[in-house]
């Protein structure tokens, strides 16, 4: 029997089980944190100032970028991203069916179309052949989203965008830090957009920034974060600021706070050790559910650095009498949360409704959806915390 100070009791069929709950994901904020944002709380200047210009100056050096614009979420970065590649109304992007609803939304704030792709059956990255099936006249972008951390096939992806004159936007939301043949994400596109929301590699809260090679962009979506007005506006209330600027075009209101970037520079210095951490994760996982025939785990393509943002395993169904409800559910029991990624756009109302999308038009991403189950993974799990989600998941396919 467990002793008073574990987190484990007899439970159903007189197995050990966790007695204290493992949530799905919980921030790694530390003491580093907490003096960071003090700190600037006391310095008098809480909105945009010297801790954002600071994180944006280490984030570019961070992922070998020339330019980072800091702003206040991954939506607002992709928004910004294909104002700065000049979207029109009318025009369309491709992007995977497989993600979060701000990669396709951000298209339609332009009364642009999305148009969604179906994903490779393994990673579950947007698929290079459907992609390149999907291009009309009208595609002015792809927005490859590296799923869960794991980089997409940019190689093919880049081909395909030079041979139809297409910009690439990586929503490298999940791919903080990750690579892909040596090249850091963030880099591989004509713009990357991150995000730092509570459950990302990196937080600050709520939060995001743009990466590019290109100077003109960078200027473009640092105008567009503070309303439209020239640069350095943010200056005007600091001794060496003027009263004085212009409007050059109506913008948006995506500027990040400098109490958030303190976060950020904090969360910064410990990325790659946090990255450490979710691989040791996953290998624990990897080793534990990769010898179960009813659990598939994900696969790592060679030459690829993995951020592990997500750990998704998929449910062989065939194999098992349990649906995947009750799997999360009987997770639930144990003490243990999951969540789903994701429900595939194209099984979304909105998208089924506007575009008439059937789940047979991506297979993939249909097929993926009904099996897929995430699994906790974040730098405060304890290998004991892993090899009781191991035990549990063992236990209930075993039913
Ligand atoms: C793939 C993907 N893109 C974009 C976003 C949006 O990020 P944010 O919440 O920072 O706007 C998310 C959020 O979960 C996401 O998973």
């Amino acid at each position: 029997m467990a002793g008073p100070e574990k987190d484990v009791e007899l439970g159903l069929w007189g197995r050990l089980m966790r007695t204290k709950f493992l949530p799905f994901h919980t921030p790694e904020v530390g003491d580093e944190e907490i003096s960071a944002v003090v700190e600037t709380l006391r310095s008098g200047w809480l909105t945009t100032g010297p801790r954002v210009h600071e994180f944006e100056k280490a984030f570019a050096s961070y992922v070998g970028a020339a330019h980072a614009v800091a702003v206040n979420s991954c939506t607002a970065a992709l928004h910004l991203a294909l104002d700065a590649i000049g979207l029109r109304e009318g025009d369309e992007v491709l992007v995977p069916t497989m993600t979060f609803a701000a990669t396709a939304e951000v298209v339609l704030y332009f009364k642009a179309r999305p148009i969604l792709v179906d994903c490779e059956p393994d990673t579950l990255n947007i698929d290079p052949a459907s992609l390149e099936r999907a291009i009309s006249p009208r595609t002015r972008a792809i927005i490859p989203v590296h799923y869960a951390g794991h980089p997409c096939e940019m190689d093919a992806i880049r081909e395909i965008a030079r041979s139809y004159r297409l910009k690439v936007i990586e929503d490298a939301a999940h791919a903080l830090p990750a690579s892909y043949k040596g090249q850091i994400v963030g880099t591989l596109g004509d713009l990357a957009c991150f995000s730092f929301y509570a459950t990302k590699t990196l937080c600050t809260g709520e939060g995001g920034m743009v990466t590019t090679a290109n100077a003109k962009y960078a200027e473009r979506v640092r105008m567009m974060s503070l309303h439209g007005i020239s640069n350095d506006a943010w200056k005007r209330y600091s001794a060496e600021g003027s009263w004085y600027y212009e409007i050059l075009t109506p913008g948006f209101k995506y500027n990040m706070t400098d109490i958030a970037a303190a976060l950020g520079l904090a969360q910064l210095a410990k990325c790659d050790r946090m990255r450490e951490a979710r691989r040791r994760i996953a290998g624990i996982y990897d080793q534990g559910l990769g010898r179960l025939r009813e659990i598939g785990t994900p696969v790592v393509r060679d030459g690829v650095e993995h951020a592990w943002h997500l750990y998704p395993m998929r449910l062989e169904l065939e194999r098992l009498r349990i649906s995947r409800a009750e799997f999360i559910a009987s997770m639930r029991e144990r003490n243990i949360g999951t969540s789903v990624h994701f429900i595939p756009l194209h099984l979304h109302p909105y998208y089924r409704n506007t575009y008439q999308y059937r789940p047979q038009d991506f297979p993939n991403a249909s097929d993926a959806y009904e099996r897929l189950v995430s699994l906790p993974i974040y730098p405060a799990m304890t290998s004991r915390d892993a090899y009781d989600v191991i035990e549990a998941v063992s236990d209930i396919i075993d039913v």
